[in-house]
């Protein structure tokens, strides 16, 4: 099958409070949208890309795409909304059985042997699967005044990363039946859960973040170091 990668990355980033949304701000010396796209071309050098941004966004640069095969289609309201667009946008051009993984573009420091090992597993893979880390921390429920309403078991509770990879005609199903079921999606394995189907968690390395906060940019910056060591 065909390997096609979307890439959403028409968030505005506000909890970040910078100048710019957050995959433009610097990164040891790069835009953290370029490592994202490095990091992904250098395990997929194949694939085709589909990045959502949005149609007012006056900072991306396509020199900083480093794939031949690529296209750009504008982000919707919410980051499903942006990955539902560009599934649409490859009407016609993937088949069903295609491959489509979804990888964050706040997530500059997913490691190369983890987005090798995802796709190996999701080559033989009807469902799909997505990389994941077991909840380290104990688990508080809060309630409203702040307070810890009760502990959570953490046994089995796992962190949804990405990339999240699925057949492109099954992923097209479950989003559009989630959209049809008013059922809020805030990853794509949500959406195949919500069929009835249970995507396969691959354990990946947990410094995998998703830059949110002021305080991940410097985290990323260590982490990036780090691996390259
Ligand atoms: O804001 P958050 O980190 O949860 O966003 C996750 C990803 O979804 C980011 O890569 C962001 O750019 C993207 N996104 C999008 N379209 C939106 C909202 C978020 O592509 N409307």
């Amino acid at each position: 099958p065909r390997l096609w990668l979307v890439v959403p990355a028409a968030g505005q980033g506000r909890r970040m409070g910078a100048d710019r949304p957050k995959q433009y701000l610097d990164l040891n010396g790069q835009p953290v949208l370029a490592h994202t796209l490095a990091r992904l071309h250098g395990a997929y050098p194949q694939a085709s890309l589909c990045l959502c941004l949005d149609e007012e966004d006056a900072w991306f640069d396509p020199a900083w795409v480093p794939f031949a095969d690529w296209r750009r289609v504008a982000g919707g309201d919410e980051r499903v909304d942006s990955v539902t667009r560009a599934l649409d946008d490859l009407a016609g051009l993937a088949a069903a059985e295609d491959l489509v993984l979804v990888h964050d573009v706040a997530r500059p420091c997913v490691h190369p042997m983890d987005l090798r090992r995802l796709l190996d597993i999701l080559l033989d893979e009807r469902v799909g699967a997505l990389l994941a880390a077991p909840v380290a921390d104990t688990m508080k429920r809060a309630d409203d005044a702040g307070r810890v309403a009760s502990t959570e078991s953490r046994a089995g509770l796992w962190h949804a990363l990405t990339p999240q990879g699925f057949r492109y005609g099954m992923l097209c199903e479950a989003l559009a039946a989630a959209r049809r079921a008013g059922i809020a999606v805030t990853d794509e394995a949500s959406a195949i859960e919500a069929l009835g189907l249970a995507p396969r968690l691959v354990a990946a390395r947990r410094d995998n973040l998703k830059i949110t906060h002021p305080e991940d940019l410097q985290l990323a910056a260590v982490i990036l170091d780090a691996q390259a060591q």
